[in-house]
């Protein structure tokens, strides 16, 4: 029988959650989790590259990894962690950082998204930000990694780091694969609908994961679409209506061209009707149980820090490996 394979991913505790990394992330997390060894990961360390307030920030990791058991991630199943429980993934960077070419680094487009968003703060974290991703992702063995396609280019970094580092030390890493869900890999702003919905962004812009069914409905009413009134998939031409049509086809598993014929004929109202009552149905029932998860701290401390343990066993013997490989003197 063949060995199961090695999957992980990480989600920033900044902000609410939205809608679109659910789609393009988290649904995809609960599903793969039988199927895989699954590291999933709370990546605070990443989180504080922009300032962030200590009391909220400790407070959104905690609700963070509510909500990803709230979509389905079973922490008897995958090993469900926080970021700045296991130091190996700080020390990791360091070794790799050294591995890593500035070009290589300026080259990322988050880099050059965040500082300009970011003017006052362009700190040394957040240029270095793709390295703690690499180790996060190498620590593990790590065969496939479920992201959107925001992250494709962090992970391509990746592969270059593990195949250079490789290529110096010998076979230490697996080089990872991307895993970008073909609908639903990239949820656009419901404003401005050629920008990737973020939560970094005005409230009107995004579903939050825990927005309820009003709040859906007055965003997704307010959705910018065109000033035709065909139902048309047309990403190119029509991205606001194309956006609509990929989220129901995303959580519905419905073809774009299917909606459309169904559609034919009617007006953007119903298409957003429609839009929201798939958003409410799809959300409900991970709403209802992120509700009761979220009192039972103490709960959600046992699994947090059960995993944390469960990670480091990895983790420390990856990294123990890396520094025997580099000649890093041992110690009794
Ligand atoms: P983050 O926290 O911004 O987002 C978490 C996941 O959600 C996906 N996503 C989206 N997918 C589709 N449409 C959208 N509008 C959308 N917005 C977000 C992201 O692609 C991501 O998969 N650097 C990462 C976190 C990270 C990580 C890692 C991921 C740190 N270490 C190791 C994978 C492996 C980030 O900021 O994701």
């Amino acid at each position: 029988m063949e060995e199961k394979k090695t999957i992980f991913s990480g989600i920033q505790p900044s902000g609410g959650l939205t809608l679109g990394n659910y789609i393009g992330a988290l649904r995809n997390w609960a599903l793969l989790q039988n199927e895989y060894h699954s590291y999933y990961c709370v990546v605070n360390l990443h989180a504080v590259t922009v300032r962030q307030e200590p009391a909220a920030l400790r407070r959104r990791t905690r609700e963070t990894a509510a909500l990803l058991m709230a979509c389905g991630i079973d922490p008897n199943v995958s090993t469900l962690f926080i970021q700045s429980h296991v130091p190996e993934h700080a020390e990791l960077t360091w070794a790799l950082s050294c591995n890593t070419y500035m070009g290589e680094l300026m080259r990322m487009t988050q880099f050059k998204d965040k500082s300009a968003r970011h003017s006052d703060n362009i700190n040394a974290g957040l240029f270095t930000y793709p390295v703690l991703m690499a180790a996060d992702i190498l620590l593990y063995m790590t065969d496939l990694v479920p992201i959107g396609a925001d992250q494709k280019q962090h992970l391509e970094l990746t592969r270059d780091i593990a195949q250079r580092f490789n290529g110096v030390y010998g076979d230490v890493f697996t080089v990872p694969e991307p895993l970008i869900s073909k609908t639903g890999g990239r949820v656009m702003s419901l404003q401005e609908p050629e920008r990737k919905m973020s939560k970094s962004d005005p409230e009107d812009t995004f579903i939050s994961l825990v927005d309820d069914p009003d709040t859906i409905r007055r965003k997704i009413k307010r959705a910018v679409t065109d000033s035709e009134s065909e139902i048309r998939f047309d990403p190119e031409n029509k991205p606001g209506v194309s956006n609509l049509l990929n989220i129901i086809s995303a959580l519905t598993g419905e073809s774009t061209d299917d909606i459309c014929a169904d559609m034919a004929g009617q007006g953007y109202g119903t298409l957003k009707t429609r839009v929201a009552d798939v958003v409410i149905e799809a959300l409900a029932p991970m709403q209802a149980e992120y509700k009761r998860l979220i009192g039972d701290k103490e709960y959600l401390m046992k699994v947090q820090s059960e995993s944390a343990e469960k990670a480091a066993y990895l983790a420390q013997k990856t990294l123990r490996k890396v520094q025997k490989k580099i000649g890093f003197a041992a110690r009794l």
